[in-house]
């Protein structure tokens, strides 16, 4: 697949470890709906007919990029794509999110699956708008790709909706282990599959999302989590060699993961995304000098006078230092945040 010459390849050098001629940023979820124009694309699509469109789900991945001056875009879609790719309805309802309306109760549950589904097949609309993309982008930044981690996307598949607790999901871990392992195994084969479609289709960096990091603590971690984490990296890089792709850089974001960081750091992802909650002299520390680190301004940091705001920015980097370091939020920026905000933020990294 042929695409346009990369002109601004600071996320990707920063992703590798190599020097950069300043600090990279992007932030989680800088495609949505703080944005009036994403606003205004929502008010005529429903969110996945979004996502299943490949011309406006590039268009939705494209809207930052026209405005700001970001050193990546990532593609529009959702970590839930895969559990309705395994054939389970997600909705998204205003003011609640994301609902799958029948969850998985018991462990028979997961013979409902639709596990021979071929996942690059049903997901192949992300493929495209990945090359829409791609194309659209002239090779102006790189494009981001994603999939949630096997944790987070149980958690979603049994409680059914975001949940405070995730009680219901856990209880699955204390209860039924085995039955646990063989779902987060299902899941599993689906983003492996998924990440190296992404790759083929023209995506330079995956990033996966273990948003319910902060659930689990360390024990449950490395019996639930990081084996299927690990699992992904080594065969989605296996795969893309084997493939004769370019290497493509991979990181794994754990929120609330920061009792796991040492362990991240040695589980094959080249950049490792931290929330807010860690501080980054810290997070160094315990990672060591070999990965990149992402992150980690608290989003609410934003809603600050701007002073101030440039102030927490310079800090940041500092600590961070501007070699293995890629800037962003700790999590996603929030609906009701000024885009001048973002503005802003962008501006005072680049100046740190
Ligand atoms: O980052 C980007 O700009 C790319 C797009 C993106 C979306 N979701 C679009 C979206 C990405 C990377 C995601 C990932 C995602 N989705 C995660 C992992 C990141 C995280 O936040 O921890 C999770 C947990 C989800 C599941 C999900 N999707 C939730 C919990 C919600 C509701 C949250 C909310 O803000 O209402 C969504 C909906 C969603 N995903 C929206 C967008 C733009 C808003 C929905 C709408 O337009 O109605």
């Amino acid at each position: 697949m042929e695409f346009p010459v990369l002109k601004n390849d600071r996320l990707l050098r920063a992703a590798r470890g190599e020097e950069v001629d300043r600090v990279p940023i992007w932030v989680m979820r800088q495609a949505g709906r703080y944005l009036p124009e994403f606003r205004e694309l929502r008010s005529k699509h429903g969110f996945f007919s979004i996502c299943q469109n490949p011309e406006l789900a590039a268009e939705a991945s494209l809207q930052p990029i026209r405005r700001f001056d970001l050193d990546a875009c990532i593609i529009f879609s959702d970590i839930l794509v895969i559990p309705q790719a395994l054939g389970m309805t997600v909705e998204m309802l205003p003011g609640v999110g994301p609902v799958l309306p029948e969850p998985l109760v018991s462990s028979d549950d997961i013979y409902k699956l639709d596990v021979t589904a071929d996942i690059t097949k049903k997901l192949s609309y992300v493929g495209e708008a990945i090359r829409i993309t791609r194309h659209k982008l002239d090779g102006k930044v790189p494009l981001i790709g994603f999939s949630g981690a096997p944790w987070t996307l149980m958690g979603y598949m049994i409680e059914g909706r975001g949940s405070k607790t995730l009680a219901k999901a856990k209880a699955w871990l204390y209860q039924d282990p085995n039955a646990s392992k063989h779902l987060l195994k299902v899941i599993t084969n689906s983003v492996v599959d998924y990440l190296v479609m992404q790759a083929c289709a023209g995506a330079q960096l995956l990033q996966v999302f273990e948003s319910s990091g902060e659930h689990l603590g360390p024990e449950l971690f490395k019996d639930y989590a990081l084996p299927y984490i690990k699992d992904i990296s080594s065969r989605v890089k296996g795969r893309v060699n084997e493939l004769g792709l370019d290497y493509i850089p991979m990181t794994i974001f754990v929120k609330g993961g920061h009792y796991a960081l040492e362990d991240l750091a040695e589980s094959g992802y080249d950049v490792i995304g931290l929330d807010w909650t860690i501080d980054p002299v810290e997070a160094r520390q315990k990672v060591g000098s070999r990965v990149t680190l992402q992150g980690n301004l608290d989003p609410c940091a934003l809603y600050a006078p701007e002073e101030d705001l440039r102030r927490y920015i310079k800090e940041m980097v500092k600590k961070f230092g501007k070699s293995h370091y890629i800037a962003n939020l700790g999590h996603g920026i929030y609906p009701d945040m000024n885009p001048d905000r973002v503005a802003a933020l962008i501006d005072a990294v680049h100046e740190a």
